[in-house]
């Protein structure tokens, strides 16, 4: 009891609190997400995300360049198609951006971990993560074009394959693909808890993928479930998921504990464009300290539970960290 005991002690020194600190942050623990496109030599601001673009490959390998310079080591890709239509053609299309940029970053640094997003709300023309019929987005028929998805990005060099879809057995599907086209040793990062979430208004912008009616609320989790997302990422684990995440991670924390505590696995956290945007415009209005709270963000997600956290604040975390 006070005053024998007071928690201060230990607070008063720099050195001192660095060593009692519980959670460090460390540029391993990011993936950066981009977004490719065809082209040469365009890299065009996305609107709703200051400092995120849309590259051309030539310009990717560029950002990428400069990231790892920074000691970034992993990517995620996005792919912003020529066209769509309604079954999403670009995602398994061999020469599409998400393909020719994984071959050409993979050409240029080796070393590098080259994740894919595997879905189909960028490629088609109604924007739902799946094949829609009379206005319903359908699972199974779906599952064969994820599948197609990840095998194109897996021939194209990609180290981890991220199904982002929803649909019900797509992990498994993907597995069986991947497997059969003999890339059995390839991971699998499902967002196994994904929610339909607010949070993803800057992306959809990003990526063009609004949906063109309706919601994605018929296959994504609704936000006030959290033993629902139990059995999700149990499915996800049971069908061979390698990594398991959870998404969005701030308004989500509690699901990562929970997830992390209930599975033991490596538990990845999607710190979404939302809550991205919101910290970059507080912090332009100087109402917030943009780099401490960078900073605070991901150290939470960490602290909850996260081993891998998907972060747009990459880059900026990573030279803070130094
Ligand atoms: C595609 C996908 C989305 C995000 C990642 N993959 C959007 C969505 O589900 O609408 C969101 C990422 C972000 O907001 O940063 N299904």
């Amino acid at each position: 009891m006070f005053p024998i005991v007071r928690a201060r002690r230990v607070r008063g020194n720099p050195a001192l609190r660095d060593m009692v600190r519980e959670t460090r942050l460390h540029p391993d623990d990011f993936i950066y997400p981009l977004f490719v496109r065809s082209g040469k030599g365009i890299k065009t601001e996305i609107g709703a995300m200051p400092g995120n673009y849309h590259f051309s490959i030539d310009r990717v390998v560029e950002e990428v360049g400069e990231a790892i310079e920074e000691g970034i080591r992993s990517v995620i890709l996005f792919g912003i198609p020529d066209q769509k239509d309604a079954v999403g053609s670009d995602a398994y299309n061999d020469d599409a951006p998400v393909q020719a940029a994984t071959r050409a970053l993979k050409e240029s640094y080796p070393d590098l971990v080259v994740v894919t997003d595997v879905c189909l709300c960028e490629y088609t023309d109604h924007g739902h993560c799946g094949v829609v019929k009379d206005g319903e987005v359908l699972n199974d028929p779906t599952l064969e074009l994820l599948a197609k998805t990840a095998v194109s990005q897996a021939k194209a060099g990609a180290d981890v394959i991220a199904p982002s879809d929803m649909m019900d057995g797509r992990v498994g599907a993907i597995r069986m693909g991947l497997d059969e086209s003999g890339f059995e040793t390839l991971p699998i990062m499902s967002y196994a808890a994904k929610y339909a979430s607010s949070f993803y208004g800057p992306f959809r912008e990003a990526a063009g993928s609004t949906p063109q009616f309706g919601d994605r609320r018929s296959y994504q989790m609704d936000p006030a479930n959290i033993d629902e997302a139990i059995r999700e990422v149990a499915l996800d684990v049971d069908e061979g998921a390698d990594i398991v995440m959870v998404k969005p991670a701030l308004a989500y924390l509690d699901v990562v504990r929970r997830v992390k505590e209930t599975f033991e696995m490596p538990v990845a956290a999607y710190n979404v464009s939302g809550e991205f945007s919101m910290v970059v415009a507080a912090a332009e209005r100087d109402w917030i300290d943009r780099e401490r709270m960078v900073l605070e963000v991901l150290t939470s997600i960490k602290r909850a539970g996260a081993d891998i956290i998907l972060t747009y604040h990459a880059r900026e975390a990573a030279r803070l960290l130094r």
